[in-house]
């Protein structure tokens, strides 16, 4: 086998056919396969086999009941089911034209890089089947932003946001991939430094179908870089700074309508605790939740947390604005930023911590979390 295929599908059927005969076509003289990572809740999966019964080249299917990962999820479980350790990753739209493949694979077989990215922002390259200007916009925007976090190992890659890439298997520690929605080629790159190398291509408009981006990708994408780039513990801090924020304004909004000052700070207080909670679970801690037993569990104990916090945290208040004369809003942030430490620590290893039921994967997945904490 020269090269792996793998598509990762969403409710793609009508583009199937189309994806397997121009990838038949384009790649002629080579031995390769197409390995569908498939998603769907729709009939993809039988136009997958129809297709596959037909083709003249290996076709798979790998059906996920449980989508782990979304569209990233599924590109690591293609990788791994690879016979090859060249792995090319298309999207199954025909956005990614497959005849670029074959350029793909001649780059790659130079032998001297990694990774090879079809890149739409290389000279020859085009973004034009991008839906919109505002999606082009985005996508600039976030590709300078993603560029300036990782200097030095996106330096050599001028589209870390493509889906459209090749990568040599055994450079990968495929354990280690983290994959969270649609930007699995950021994480491939930003884990380890890898040598790349880039061919242009133009992202051609859809064929049928339509995009599965939204707006909750989007901001799946910002937590993921966050992750990235500064590990668990920034997520959080994200979090909290954002719930902070919540926090005094909600604080300054009451005072002004002539709320007595501690009241607000007790309303503030209990608003942005639940809303700090789903943030965690769904967010910052979204991949433990699964192994630390019951969400209502995980609520008490950090509501149980918060509400004990803010009990020890208003007398403080009290004190400091009554015997040290400081502001009250003042005073309130001081004491935020001398939880947060507890909080996490409190968070990682006692709300989250995984099942004793389970205490292998637990102990691995508290590892990493052990490691931050102590640093
Ligand atoms: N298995 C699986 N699971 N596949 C998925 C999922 C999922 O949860 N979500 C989307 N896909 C598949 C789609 O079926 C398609 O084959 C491919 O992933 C890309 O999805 P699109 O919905 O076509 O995304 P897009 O065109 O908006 O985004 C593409 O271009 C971006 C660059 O602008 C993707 O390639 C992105 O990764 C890329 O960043
Ligand atoms: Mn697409």
């Amino acid at each position: 086998m020269d090269l792996s295929v793998i598509v990762p599908t969403f409710n793609e059927g009508p583009n199937v056919a189309e994806l397997v005969r121009r990838t038949t076509d384009a790649l002629a003289d080579r031995a390769v396969e197409v390995i569908f990572v498939d998603d769907s809740t729709d009939d993809t999966p039988d136009i997958i086999r129809a297709v596959a019964a037909a083709a003249s080249i290996p076709v798979r299917l790998i059906h996920r009941d449980d989508p782990v990962g979304g569209l990233g999820g599924a590109v690591v479980e293609g990788i791994k089911a690879a016979a090859s350790d060249r792995c090319v990753v298309m999207d199954g739209d025909l956005q990614h034209p497959p005849e670029v493949i074959a350029d793909l694979l001649a780059r790659a077989e130079l032998g001297d890089v990694d990774v090879v990215v079809a890149s739409r922002y290389v000279a020859g390259g085009t973004s034009d089947g991008l839906a919109n200007a505002v999606r082009t916009m985005v996508s600039r925007a976030s590709t300078l932003l993603t560029k300036s976090m990782f200097p030095k190992k996106l330096h050599n890659c001028s589209d870390p946001m493509t889906g459209f890439f090749l990568v040599d298997r055994s450079a990968l520690e495929v354990e280690t991939l983290q994959p969270r929605g649609f930007k699995i080629l950021l994480e491939i790159l930003a884990r380890k430094q890898m040598r790349i190398a880039e061919v242009p291509f133009s992202f051609a408009p859809r064929f049928a179908g339509e995009s599965k981006a939204s707006f909750s990708q989007g901001m799946r994408f910002l937590l993921q870089l966050t992750m990235l780039r500064f590990g668990r513990m920034s997520a959080f801090a994200l979090v909290g700074g954002l719930g902070a924020v919540a926090n005094l304004a909600i604080m300054w909004g009451l005072q002004t309508v002539g709320v007595q000052y501690i009241i607000a700070a007790v309303i503030a207080s209990v608003v942005t605790i639940v809303a700090n909670f789903l943030a965690l679970e769904y967010l910052v801690f979204a991949d433990m939740r699964a192994e630390s037993g019951l969400m209502r569990h995980r609520f008490i104990k950090s509501f149980t947390f918060n509400g004990v916090e803010a009990i020890v945290r208003i007398p403080v208040i009290w004190v400091l604005v009554s015997q040290a004369h400081i502001q009250s809003v003042v005073a309130a942030g001081l004491t935020l930023i001398a939880a947060f430490v507890v909080r996490f620590v409190f968070h990682a290893l006692v709300v989250y911590a995984p099942k004793k039921s389970r205490i292998g994967k637990a102990a691995r997945a508290i590892e990493p979390l052990e490691d931050e904490v102590t640093a």
